[in-house]
């Protein structure tokens, strides 16, 4: 037996995986790393894969960074942990420091909490408690997106769209208005991606004309649906949004848990459309990928709102355990120092061009219905129609072998069902980012030359698909 399958085995008789039918490991072999450096993740029996998908779009200055490192090693020294009620600590007041300095301009408050569905909890509860207190309890409705996602947690799931994760719990949440998003994968021949985005738009102001009085706020994804399958807009529906909510007194949520520090081009996304939101959610690579927090910034006016004296029951009074915790601190902090001094923006745009081009033939694909890419984030989309952009049924799990093409070829390319795309750290170059255009290809290849035959009862959902 080799070190791998022993390890598997244990893992097998104990654990329950995040987003996995077990069941499929008495096929699928589980992959136990002993090490990572860099964009390479190493197995127990020595064979590398390389993390293109940043694992689940965290890592952005690849694994064992000396830099992090360091930090949270001189941390663990002097501080791992202390409640955040009623004490605080030198890594978390410098890092809100530097949040509120490098996000957009009127963001000037930072709360913690401890992932990203813990955050996007803290937004949705602050602004209706926002409106609250300033004697407007009747909003308290969300308007979201379709094929948003949002999180796992049952607030997070209410306003995220997501068939797969949502549709089971349905009887469990509340009820949101669903707004058709401007994912630019559905527009029509001929149509830019501002042009479409903006005629999506009016279905937004449909629902904000019609329920205002009632809407709490809007919460989106920026630029990118990751989990709904990396569909992409343009940063007009952005503006766009910003304006409306301000003319109808509705407050703007920014999910940029994905899309945050660098992966759109910019430091944030919502940079590109210029304009600062009422709550920034924001995690995963705001620890460089090593440790969970999620950070929640906004408004001195909201702030305000819960400011006085106890006994006005106006506090906010949400809290989580780990809450600011001082060594996912030190490693943001040595993040943020990475992105001063290393000019990373800028060389991932030459990265980035190098993904573009390194993928551009997969356009031509019998099986491919678009390449899209916004920044360091590129997705193919395999159908079974090209021209109609019929999808393959989910039940057939193209992305599967892919999937497990790519692990025969030392790399973790995760599809998110039938979409294969690259979102790598920011530490890779330009041949690594080649090999993973190599690998996607033949896995692409492979997937969509195979005729399967599996039963699809006709009650099946049709807009299931595998999890990324
Ligand atoms: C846009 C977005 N929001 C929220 C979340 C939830 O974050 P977490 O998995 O840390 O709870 C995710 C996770 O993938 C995400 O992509």
């Amino acid at each position: 037996m080799s070190q791998n399958q022993a390890w598997m085995q244990r893992d097998l008789d104990v654990l329950w995986h995040p987003c996995t039918q077990m069941k499929d490991h008495e096929q699928l072999p589980l992959v136990p790393i002993r090490r990572a450096e860099g964009v390479w993740l190493e197995d127990f029996d020595g064979k590398r894969y390389l993390d293109a998908v940043s694992s689940w779009w965290v890592n952005v200055f690849g694994h064992a960074n000396p830099r992090i490192n360091a930090r949270v090693r001189e941390q663990l020294d002097s501080l791992e942990h202390v409640m955040l009620a009623g004490f605080s600590h030198a890594p978390v007041i410098e890092l809100s420091e530097r949040l509120v300095q490098l996000t957009p301009p009127g963001l000037e408050r930072v709360f913690y909490a401890d992932n990203g569905s813990a955050g996007i909890e803290v937004s949705l509860k602050m602004s209706f408690h926002y409106w609250r207190n300033c004697g407007r309890p009747e909003k308290k409705r969300f308007v979201t997106l379709s094929n948003s996602y949002h999180g796992e947690t049952m607030a997070a799931m209410a306003v995220g769209d997501v068939a797969l994760f949502t549709e089971t719990y349905k009887p469990l949440l509340m009820d949101t208005f669903k707004v058709p998003s401007p994912d630019c994968y559905y527009r029509a021949e001929g149509v830019s991606w501002a042009e479409h985005s903006r005629q999506m738009f009016s279905y937004m102001e449909q629902c904000l004309a019609a329920h205002h009085g009632e809407i709490s706020a809007v919460i989106v994804e920026p630029l990118i649906q990751g989990a709904g399958g990396m569909r992409m807009y343009d940063p007009v529906y952005l503006t766009l949004l910003r304006e409306a909510c301000d003319r109808y007194s509705v407050h703007l949520i920014l999910d940029e848990i994905a899309v945050g520090f660098g992966r759109t081009g910019t430091l944030f996304a919502c940079e590109q459309a210029g304009i600062t939101p009422d709550f920034l959610v924001l995690s995963k690579a705001l620890t460089g990928g090593y440790l969970p927090m999620a950070a929640v910034l906004t408004t001195d006016r909201v702030y305000q709102a819960f400011y006085d004296d106890y006994t006005s029951l106006r506090a906010f009074l949400h809290s989580h355990t780990y809450t600011g915790n001082p060594l996912a601190c030190a490693a943001a902090l040595a993040t943020l120092d990475i992105f001063e001094t290393d000019d990373v923006i800028e060389s991932n745009r030459q990265l980035a061009v190098h993904m573009g081009r390194a993928c551009a033939h997969l356009a031509e694909h019998p099986h491919v219905a678009e390449v899209r890419q916004t920044g360091m984030a590129l997705a193919i989309e395999m159908v079974q129609d090209k021209q109609g952009k019929v999808a393959y049924p989910w039940q057939e799990r193209r992305g599967l072998s892919v999937y497990r093409h790519a692990l025969d070829r030392g790399a973790l390319l995760r599809p998110l069902g039938s979409v294969v795309y690259l979102l790598p750290p920011y530490v890779i170059t330009p041949e690594e980012i080649s090999f993973l255009a190599e690998v996607a290809t033949e896995g692409i290849d492979l997937a969509t030359r195979q005729t399967l035959s599996v039963s699809v009862p006709a009650s099946a959902p049709l807009h299931f698909r595998d999890p990324g």
